[in-house]
């Protein structure tokens, strides 16, 4: 087992280049399911979650063939069962987007219930919504996803209850070969939704709409093979934001779509951080003022994104006052703050508002990642912390960001993987 060790206070300079966006990347890769040729797919994330992805299609009978870290080949016409292997599917929430692929291809799928990171209750009613509305018979029981059709997915109206981003995935991926026009209303509009939607025209679906709340499924039978590239993680990007902001840096992010980071630096703009956007990069300039407090609501996109809600906190623990951040996505979203408190955060949860008296230097201390974006957040408190923080289960952060300790010492933060001794 490994740890993260980092020595703080860091001061940042120079440049980072962003990876390919994770939550494109793990639904392009099981829309291959649906497409049913070979696919040749650049700029993924080299994380654990793509790696996982990747095996469970192989374990399918999928044939993937590294060509580079980032750019793979992948097969799924040798894909002869419907069967996704168990004990990796629960490791990862995207693997409920076999369903959506397989109910597409073959008419039926079983497929073990999502894993992946725990902040609250995480449903699937509105996949099963969509795919009922699409004529599958669905059965959740025994921890699976037991769903299948006679004669195929058919084309449907689909208006979703809430705003969902793999309801509205697993939609598209359902739908994307049936007979006739689907409509999904009230759909998620994120980038990697609008990723996904390239990637399957390039494929020669026929969908319109992605991107806004209202998509149009035209099914094709015929789909083929496409050589694609994914989009820049705006996660990422963000998460590097939050580093040179907190640190008080100059940086240069590079590899950036700005449109998808307009929530984030319109935002943060208003502490005072001073951010100057190229055609592909995001500058943010070095702190020259005292930053002010700043209160956040997480939205669906293009709202500010619940998965900055961790990293965002940290920011805010440096600025002086009282900031706030209203959760309105998962109920359990907060676990972080426990770590933070740890390193001497003032903070304070409430109904799903976090009140965050900031200007105390936080310090370092022994702590865990209890999530994804949560351990991004350890990173970059260790990065502003005084002394030297270690960070444990790390495997959480390896699922979502492409070698961030390499990336952060590059841009000189005192930062490395220690082995850790097992005595069990
Ligand atoms: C995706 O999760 C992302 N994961 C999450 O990123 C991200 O936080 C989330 O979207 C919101 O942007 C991937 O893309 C793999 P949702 P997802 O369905 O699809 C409720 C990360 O850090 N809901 O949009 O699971 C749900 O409970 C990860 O990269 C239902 O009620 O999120 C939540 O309150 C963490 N019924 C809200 O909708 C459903 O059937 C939004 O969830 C589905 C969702």
């Amino acid at each position: 087992m490994e740890k993260i060790v980092i020595n703080g206070p860091s001061i940042l300079n120079g440049s980072v280049k962003i990876s390919g966006m994770k939550n494109a990347a793990v639904a392009v890769v099981f829309a291959t399911i649906a497409v049913n040729d070979e696919c040749i797919i650049d700029n993924l994330p080299n994380i654990s979650d793509i790696n996982l992805a990747l095996k469970i299609l192989e374990k399918m009978g999928a044939v993937v063939e590294k060509i580079d870290e980032n750019k793979y080949k992948i097969d799924t016409r040798p894909i002869s069962t419907i069967m996704a292997p168990d004990e990796d599917v629960g490791k990862m929430r995207a693997s409920y987007y076999i369903a959506g692929a397989s109910l597409a291809r073959f008419g039926v799928c079983k497929v073990g219930l999502p894993g992946g990171c725990d902040f609250g209750s995480r449903p699937i009613d509105q996949h099963v919504k969509a795919f009922e509305a699409m004529g599958a018979k669905v059965k959740i029981d025994e921890g699976y996803i037991d769903a299948s059709v006679v004669g195929g997915m058919k084309a449907a109206n689909v208006y979703f209850d809430c705003v969902t981003v793999g309801g509205t995935i697993n939609a598209i991926l359902a739908s994307v070969r049936s007979e006739g026009v689907t409509v999904i209303d009230n759909a998620a509009r994120e980038p990697h939704i609008v990723d996904l939607a390239n990637f399957l025209n390039f494929c020669g679906a026929d969908i319109t709409g992605a991107g806004t709340d209202t998509i149009k499924i035209k099914g094709n039978k015929q789909l083929h093979g496409c050589e694609y590239t994914l989009i820049p993680d705006m996660i990422e990007a963000g998460t590097f934001m939050i580093a040179a902001a907190a640190t008080g840096s100059e940086l240069m992010i590079e590899n950036v779509i700005p449109k998808h980071l307009e929530s984030m630096t319109s935002k943060l703009s208003e502490t005072g951080i001073v951010f100057e956007e190229g055609d592909e990069s995001l500058l943010v300039k070095r702190k020259t003022t005292e930053l002010r407090p700043i209160n956040i609501k997480t939205l669906p996109y293009p709202g500010f994104p619940t998965d900055m809600n961790p990293q965002t906190a940290v920011l805010l623990c440096c600025i002086n006052g009282s900031s706030r951040i209203n959760e309105t996505i998962f109920n359990d979203r907060f676990r972080y703050v426990n770590e933070l408190k740890r390193m001497g955060a003032n903070i304070d949860v409430d109904n799903g508002i976090a009140t965050i008296v900031g200007g105390q230097r936080l310090r370092a201390a022994n702590v865990r990642a209890v999530d994804l974006r949560a351990g991004a957040a350890m990173i970059l408190a260790g990065l502003v912390a005084e002394g030297s923080t270690s960070i444990e289960d790390i495997f959480y952060i390896e699922r979502g960001y492409d070698n961030i300790v390499e990336k952060l010492s590059s841009i000189g933060a005192s930062i490395k993987k220690v082995q850790i001794q097992d005595f069990s």
